[in-house]
């Protein structure tokens, strides 16, 4: 199906459907990071981060790169200010640029420090504040990153810092953002710093790293104040075998099928019989590894308050010889397989399968809502990217993102309907961006930005979203 096909369909329901009612203190917001979108004057000139460095290797980079300026944040902060207050919602979650406020041991920077105070002295909406979005100061990985144990102890004194200073203004912090994403693309495909490919040992020594980092961070917190709120954002598939995504049952990787015996003589044998699914036990390990792992390390901890829920896609697990790394095949087929698509699947422009049920099912699944009992849920990104492949091609009116919107709020709203505590939605992003790996072109704000002058203009799923906040109703 095409995605306009898609679009009539999602207005064909809104005729059936009257609103939908979020419940009152549902918190609305967007979301943005500091390296996708600042351009900070020091960082890609000085070399701060690992980012900033891996910018300059063309192949890793799709162009334009823009040379690290990302779409200036840092030098229009009060033009987006404007724009994020008058947007209507009630949260903006941002990150703070580890790499250019840390610039050594004991060496913060004061005029970066200067950038923050006014971004929250602007802010007329509750901070969320992201303190690791991937980027981590050059110094640092240098010396081994997350798998050096150092690295936790300096993001310890970071925290300290950002408490000293913002301590006041911030109530809810979110540690990192997708470890599990970091580690994929760092340790695994080695498409992202630290450029690893299929490194375990690499792998486990980072996330260990990670998790005390997180440990100290809560615990800094707080001491500091007690009621702050601690969390992190997982990045969330809803995985499913393919064969399940074939016969379109609503799989669950966390229930293996049992499927009753159709044949009429059946007295010689069990009445039930195990489907044969080879794609089964690899969906339901990754869907361990990727979505709970951390979660769950960070509950035995006892250090979470909240989780961030980031949903982007579903992910049909296929086993597959054909593994991308040939020097290691096993490993890299048993751990991701292929991602499939079924005939019926609708895509945005880096071909993620757009997939709104599978926000319900991750979000209501028994083992989630068993791990995570009445803990706070906030879906901390969510998006649709669209790529402007001709100067008619303008992603401005953009109906496909409006209709993309509706259909995910729809699946949260009957995830809360089930009680799952979900308190707020933060749309990815408030503003076109640097997608990392991807460049500029992949567009995901709901303000348009133009490469060449940096203007900015509000698209028309900005104001479509700027009513579901002011109204807190979904039409
Ligand atoms: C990341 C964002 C990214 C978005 C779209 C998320 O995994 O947190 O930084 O831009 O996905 O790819």
């Amino acid at each position: 199906m095409d995605i306009f096909k898609f679009i009539k369909k999602v207005q064909e329901n809104r005729v059936i459907q009257e609103s939908l009612e979020f419940p009152t203190n549902f918190t609305w917001g967007t979301a943005t990071a500091a390296f996708q979108i600042e351009g900070h004057p020091d960082e890609y000139r000085e070399k701060l981060s690992d980012w900033a460095e891996w910018l300059d290797e063309p192949e890793k980079v799709k162009s334009p790169n823009g040379a690290g300026l990302a779409v200036k944040h840092y030098e229009k902060l009060e033009e987006d200010l404007t724009l994020i207050n008058d947007l209507g919602a009630a949260a903006y979650r941002f990150s703070f640029n580890w790499a250019a406020l840390h610039r050594g041991p004991d060496d913060f920077h004061e005029e970066t420090l200067a950038f923050y105070e006014r971004l929250l002295g602007g802010l007329k909406v509750k901070p969320f504040a992201t303190l690791v979005h991937f980027v981590l100061p050059n110094w640092l990985a240098k010396e081994g990153g997350w798998e050096n144990p150092n690295t936790a102890c300096e993001f310890n004194n970071f925290v300290k810092f950002l408490l000293e200073n913002f301590g006041e203004k911030i109530q809810h912090w979110i540690t990192f953002n997708e470890p599990n994403i970091f580690l994929g693309f760092g340790y695994e495909s080695g498409i992202w710093p630290p450029g690893k490919t299929n490194d375990l040992n690499g792998y486990f020594k980072a996330y260990q790293g990670m998790l005390t980092a997180h440990e100290l961070a809560y615990k800094s917190i707080k001491e500091f104040n007690p009621s702050h709120q601690v969390g992190f954002s997982q990045n969330m598939y809803y995985f499913q075998s393919y064969q399940e995504s074939q016969e379109g049952k609503l799989g669950d990787v966390n229930k293996p099928k049992i499927k009753p015996e159709t044949t009429t003589n059946t007295s010689h044998i069990s009445p039930y019989k195990r489907r044969v699914d080879l794609d089964l036990v690899p969906a339901m390990i990754r869907d361990q590894l990727h979505n709970y792992s951390f979660i769950e390390s960070c509950l035995d901890m006892g250090s979470l308050d909240f989780l961030g829920v980031n949903y982007y896609t579903r992910f049909i697990y296929k086993f597959s010889t054909q593994a991308k790394d040939p020097a290691n095949p096993d490993l890299d087929s048993l751990l991701w397989g292929q991602l499939q698509n079924t005939p019926e699947s609708q895509h945005n422009s880096l071909g993620w399968e757009i997939y709104p049920e599978g926000l319900y099912k991750v979000l209501s699944s028994e083992k989630f809502k068993k791990l995570l009992g009445d803990k706070p849920i906030f879906i901390t990104e969510n998006g649709y990217s669209h790529i402007e492949s001709s100067p008619e091609d303008k992603d401005l009116e953009d109906s496909y993102r409006i209709a993309f919107i509706k259909s995910h709020l729809e699946s949260i709203h009957r995830a809360i309907q089930e009680n799952v505590n979900i308190q707020g939605y933060f749309y990815w992003s408030l503003i076109d961006n640097f997608e990392w790996a991807l460049g500029m072109e992949p567009r995901f704000g709901l303000i348009h930005v133009d490469h060449e002058t940096y203007n900015r203009t509000p698209k028309a799923s900005y104001h479509y979203y700027s009513d579901i906040c002011k109204t807190n109703q979904v039409i």
